[in-house]
């Protein structure tokens, strides 16, 4: 089965998670967009999509899928999204397509966080995949130094400008053995609006598509 195929596949196993007439949370990148493809068969069951990027809403709403502020929604049922590395753990890496910050507050609202991927995405420990940091601009050369000083080597990803007006730094030579703290350290650096590490908040259900089906990790 090929790249493509995997991501619809594991798209279409998530639909299973959608309950009925309430808001669903919907993430950013490739593997999504084959999700909100297939959301919109079933528009009419659920009550409509709170999005974590322009390039979401944009899809959902070409596709006649209401989109919510998320100011205006009490709840979220779940949460769907891609990675770009996800452990054993549930832990990820995320923001290979600069979506990373509000992923993580729409991610936090929702009660169930369903992480789709294909295999090629699961790893034994995060870091080969350069952690996303979103990054003040004023602050970037500051951001920089201080990741240095954490082991890491970040890369200005020149040209990209968030939804948020911010810039992104990737870092790149980092084993990370404690996700959850390296997390919370580098959010904890003035400047820093955040990282793509996904473990203090991590995956309920991971999803995998495997050349034998779409594998399910709770
Ligand atoms: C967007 O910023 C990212 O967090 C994506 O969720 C992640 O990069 C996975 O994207 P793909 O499904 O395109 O691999």
């Amino acid at each position: 089965m090929d790249q493509n195929a995997k991501k619809q596949a594991v798209a279409l196993a998530a639909l299973e998670y959608i309950k009925p007439d309430t808001v669903i949370g919907v993430g950013t990148g490739s593997t999504v967009n084959f999700f909100i493809d297939a959301l919109a068969s079933i528009k009419h069951t659920f009550a409509g999509a709170v999005s974590s990027s322009k390039a979401s809403t944009d899809r959902l709403s070409a596709l006649g899928i209401e989109v919510f502020e998320l100011n205006d929604v009490d709840s979220l049922s779940i949460y769907v999204d891609g990675a770009d590395e996800v452990t054993e753990h549930k832990h990820m890496i995320k923001g290979g397509g600069a979506a990373l910050t509000q992923e993580k507050i729409v991610c936090a609202v929702a009660k169930t966080f369903v992480c789709i991927v294909d295999d090629s995405k699961q790893v034994p420990v995060l870091g080969k995949f350069p952690l996303p940091v979103e990054v003040i601009p004023m602050a970037r050369s500051y951001v920089a130094r201080e990741l240095v000083k954490l082991g890491g080597d970040p890369v200005y990803r020149q040209g990209v400008i968030t939804d948020n007006g911010n810039v992104i730094l990737d870092v790149h030579n980092l084993t990370i053995i404690n996700p959850r703290e390296l997390e919370a350290t580098i959010n904890n650096i003035a400047g820093v609006v955040t990282n793509g590490i996904f473990a203090l908040r991590g995956a309920d259900v991971v999803l995998a598509a495997t050349d034998n089906g779409v594998a399910t990790f709770k």
